[in-house]
């Protein structure tokens, strides 16, 4: 697929998606949308690929849904207002559920549904200075897609505070409230971005995918009612190959075939 909204540079392991509609500070339209959905559906099945870095080019990372998008939703039906925000939903799912680690690189701003979207990744890193905010009631309305994902990430009380408030915040607070895992200088993004890319690949890569599918089943849940779960979790894990191959190295001493 041409892309028009995105670049996708790969490196090895790794693949970085650059929103790129700068004009609007990469505010996200349906084909935006499209794109980044396609984009990181068909990274699913490409083994070469181990990590992706999401990051915006121009001064933001991406100030959420484009306005005047939104706007336009007034003279649609209710019934393309729900696909358009299906398919909304389904970009925040893709990411969220992606088999590959997402590390999200946020510098600039990161608003409504731009902050959805690190709510979203696995990894936000943020520079300093990056300006954060739920800002979706002071237009008139809610982070209702995100929601899920930005509760889950810092917590109802937080939210609360935030989703009432519209008010923007910075990379300290964000950090503080464990919307992203680092807040680090600007001109040390790219190194921190880089270190957390170097962590990952130290992981095998279908324990990872099997570890983000055990916070998905787990969390919120009674320990009770997850157990039997994780009981057959780690007794399918442990005989596979890569798992072999895992606990095999470390007893060896040496690094296992995934680590580059
Ligand atoms: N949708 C559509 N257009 C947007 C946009 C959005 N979410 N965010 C910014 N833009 C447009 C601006 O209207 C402006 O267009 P213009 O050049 O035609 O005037 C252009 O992008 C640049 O924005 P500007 O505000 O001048 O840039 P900035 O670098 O000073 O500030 C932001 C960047 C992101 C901090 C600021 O644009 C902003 O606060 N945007 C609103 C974000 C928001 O509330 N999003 C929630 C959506 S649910």
């Amino acid at each position: 697929m041409q892309l028009e909204r995105l670049e996708v540079e790969y490196d090895g392991p790794v693949a970085r998606i650059w929103m790129n509609r700068t004009e609007v500070r990469n505010a996200f339209d349906g084909l935006m949308i499209t794109e980044l959905r396609k984009t990181l559906f068909d990274l699913r099945t490409v083994d070469a690929i181990r990590v992706i870095v999401l990051g915006g080019r121009g001064p933001a990372f991406c100030a959420g849904a484009d306005l005047e998008w939104m706007r336009a939703m007034a003279g649609f039906s209710r019934d393309e207002n729900l696909r358009e925000a299906q398919a909304l939903a389904d970009l925040f799912f893709t990411v969220y559920e992606s088999p590959k680690p997402v590390i999200a690189r946020v510098h600039g701003a990161a608003l409504g549904g731009g902050a959805g979207l690190v709510a979203a990744c696995d990894v936000p890193v943020a520079a300093l200075g990056t300006q954060f905010g739920f800002t979706e009631v002071r237009l008139g309305i809610i982070p209702a897609v995100i929601s899920p994902y930005v509760v889950a990430r810092i917590g109802e009380s937080a939210a609360r505070e935030l989703f009432v408030t519209g008010e923007r915040f910075e990379s300290v607070r964000a950090c503080e409230i464990g919307l992203v895992r680092a807040a680090v200088p600007e001109g040390d993004l790219d190194a921190a971005v880089n270190g957390r890319v170097e962590e990952v690949l130290k992981a095998g890569p279908r324990a990872i995918e099997a570890a983000k599918a055990l916070i998905r089943e787990v969390a919120w849940r009674r320990v009770e009612d997850v157990q039997r779960y994780t009981v057959e979790r780690i007794a399918d894990i442990r005989v596979t190959a890569e798992a072999q191959e895992g606990m095999r190295a470390f007893l060896e001493k040496r690094k296992p075939y995934w680590v580059p």
